[in-house]
């Protein structure tokens, strides 16, 4: 056998032991994971939980431009963020909402198509979500949802760029996980 050949298998028998000891035991967990009984600890979410105590859905009008005054700037006043022209007020979460605070982007404004990109930037979060493909309207709707079940709604945009926004229901067909 040339030296050559010798040093190789040195080296690959090794190294062909470890990876197949690595396979075989992340291909055991994986067994391990699928067979576990899935009830046995309740997956705790790290998002807030519905609420039961919301107000009747109100139908006041909201101007794009009126709902400026509620973007979190002002202490004083509550604040509001709007998901297909729905109103949600968010002061609970002024935590999150609040001026400079991580989600403060979708304050006081209607920033569907952001939400449905599943984005934070400025130019994203604009009330005209049309150009959204199939599956970022889901994530945009399970948004819509989700917000239904814990913050009272205070009214609509009246100036919607999307006209039929008010004839979709998205809370229906909305995943019961949210
Ligand atoms: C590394 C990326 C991200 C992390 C670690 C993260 C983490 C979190 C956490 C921990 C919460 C719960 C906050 C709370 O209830 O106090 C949350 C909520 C939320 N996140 Fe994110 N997030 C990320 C990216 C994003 C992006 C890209 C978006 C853009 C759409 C987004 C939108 C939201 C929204 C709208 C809420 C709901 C807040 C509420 O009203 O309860 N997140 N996120």
């Amino acid at each position: 056998m040339s030296s050559f050949v010798k040093y190789a298998l040195v080296l690959l028998l090794p190294a062909a032991y470890l990876a197949r000891r690595y396979y075989r035991s992340s291909a055991l967990q994986t067994t391990a994971l699928i067979t576990a009984p899935v009830d046995e600890k309740p997956v705790k979410s790290i998002m807030q939980a519905p609420r039961e105590d919301l107000a009747p859905p109100k139908d006041d009008p909201f101007t794009l431009a009126q709902l400026k005054e509620f973007d979190g700037s002002d202490p004083s006043k509550p604040i509001y963020v709007s998901i297909k022209g729905t109103v949600f007020d968010v002061t609970p979460k002024a935590d999150v909402y609040g001026a400079g605070r991580s989600y403060n982007i979708f304050a006081g404004k209607d920033g569907s198509k952001g939400l449905g990109m599943s984005s934070l930037k400025e130019e994203h979060a604009v009330p005209d979500y049309r150009e959204l493909n199939e599956s970022d309207r889901k994530v945009l709707d399970d948004w819509h949802a989700f917000f239904t079940k814990r913050y009272n709604i205070v009214g609509r945009v009246s100036d919607h760029p999307v006209s039929d926004v008010k004839e979709e229901d998205t809370s229906a067909n909305a995943s019961p996980n949210l």
